[in-house]
């Protein structure tokens, strides 16, 4: 008889996932992108407003840098927070831009955007600290600060404020415990642009009261109207301690998958984020970071392109959306999405809120949007218009078609 190598075990053993792990929720921003691209996988034509990218391709200078940097090799280990040049590059735009006298030191480069907020949450936020965030927010920032022990205190803007943070708003929910802002401005998901002078009360607070301000500043060249893109760079040198500026290469110069972002800030909070970026990804890509250094030092004009088409389609889109019996919608001065009101659905043919809209949109009209849950706003839907001007225009028309309906 053939005795088995295998030991007979009487516990079955089990995986046992940390609290910090259970408690986080996979980004339902791409549960929604799932069922939609599923649909799509198996021939149904969905128009779909539910991704937060552009769909311009990366520019064709930027892409060849990219494949130069194969070719000639530069494909090893980097320092880990990023090559010299790409952080003096970052330093220099900023420097140009802000007047500011920022250098290497200040700037890390990481794996998007996404990285260094992540990183930060981990070397600013400790056990039970409270990080305010203005509501409707960007879904990676609560699980962030969560993440790292803390937890995420939200302060309410208000659609007839076209969603734009307020002072009144965080102050109304500060607590002894407040150690931080998170402000994101142009906002996803709802295109708010703070104002300058709003801005400048916050960062002043702020400091008043030795908290941290992370601006993430994601989709700053993407401001429409004669409106203008007001940064915390402003107030960077004189505030060292306090302002952070988070930055990407994702949406301003269409690179989502070659993960490219930074963070600008005190040197020692730069070496902190860089000593954790040494033990998990190392440096971003060199691929991806010799593309980024040819976008930061050539012209803005492919961003510009950009720019306009999505300033056509949303002075397209915003009327369309009103048009629509029961649709609210705002008009933001910014990012490449709109945040309609949908609350006057609730009720109807089994809609109760932002998912149940989202799904009955999508088997409906096959359509795809965003649930306001997902952002902190359960009566609003996100709407990208990152999509041609004819799939806005066949979007809206099933929509209507299909709401009428109701
Ligand atoms: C507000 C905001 N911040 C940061 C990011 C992160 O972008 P990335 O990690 O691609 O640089 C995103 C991406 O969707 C975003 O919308």
């Amino acid at each position: 008889m053939i005795q088995s190598a295998m030991p007979t075990v009487a516990v079955r053993p089990t995986i046992r996932l940390t609290n910090r792990v259970s408690a986080m929720q996979e980004s339902p921003t791409l549960a929604v992108l799932n069922r939609a691209t599923a649909l799509i996988a198996q021939g149904v034509d969905v128009v779909d407003f539910g991704p937060g990218e552009p769909d311009f391709a990366t520019p064709h200078s930027v892409a060849e840098a990219g494949k130069r940097a194969i070719d000639r090799g530069f494909t090893k280990y980097t320092n880990a927070s990023g090559i010299k040049s790409l952080r003096e590059a970052v330093a220099a735009r900023y420097n140009k831009r802000y007047g500011t006298s920022l250098a290497v030191e200040h700037v890390i480069t990481g794996c998007g955007g996404k990285q260094e907020l992540f990183n930060l949450a981990l070397a600013l936020v400790h056990e039970d600290d409270e990080v305010i965030i203005p509501a409707p927010y960007w879904v990676s920032f609560p699980d962030q600060v969560a993440f790292a022990g803390g937890r995420p205190v939200f302060a309410q803007t208000r659609a007839e404020e076209q969603f734009r943070p307020t002072l009144a708003s965080i102050e109304a929910v500060a607590t002894e415990r407040t150690r931080g802002v998170i402000l994101n401005s142009p906002c996803n998901p709802t295109g708010a642009v703070i104002r300058e002078s709003e801005l400048a009360r916050i960062v002043e607070w702020c400091v008043s009261r030795d908290a941290f301000l992370i601006f993430d500043e994601t989709y700053e060249l993407f401001v429409y109207d004669g409106n203008e893109h007001a940064s915390a760079a402003r107030w960077i040198e004189q505030y060292p301690e306090t302002v952070i500026l988070v930055n990407s290469m994702s949406k301003t110069f269409a690179m989502t998958g070659w993960r490219l972002g930074y963070a600008i800030a005190h040197p020692d909070i730069i070496s902190a984020l860089g000593k954790i970026q040494s033990h998990s990804t190392s440096n971003p890509s060199t691929i991806a970071q010799q593309a980024a250094l040819e976008a930061l030092t050539g012209g803005n004009e492919d961003a510009q392109r950009m720019h306009d088409a999505y300033c056509e389609r949303r002075g397209w889109l915003v009327p369309a959306l009103n048009d629509i019996p029961g649709f609210c919608c705002a008009d933001p001065d910014g990012a490449f999405y709109v945040f309609p009101e949908v609350r006057a659905f609730f009720g109807k043919a089994g809609i109760t809120d932002s998912q149940s809209f989202a799904s009955y949109l999508l088997d409906e009209a096959r359509v795809a949007v965003v649930p306001g849950g997902a952002f902190g706003a359960d009566d609003f839907v996100r709407i990208s218009y990152a999509t041609s001007m004819e799939r806005i225009r066949e979007g809206v028309a099933r929509m209507r078609a299909a709401l009428g309906k109701l």
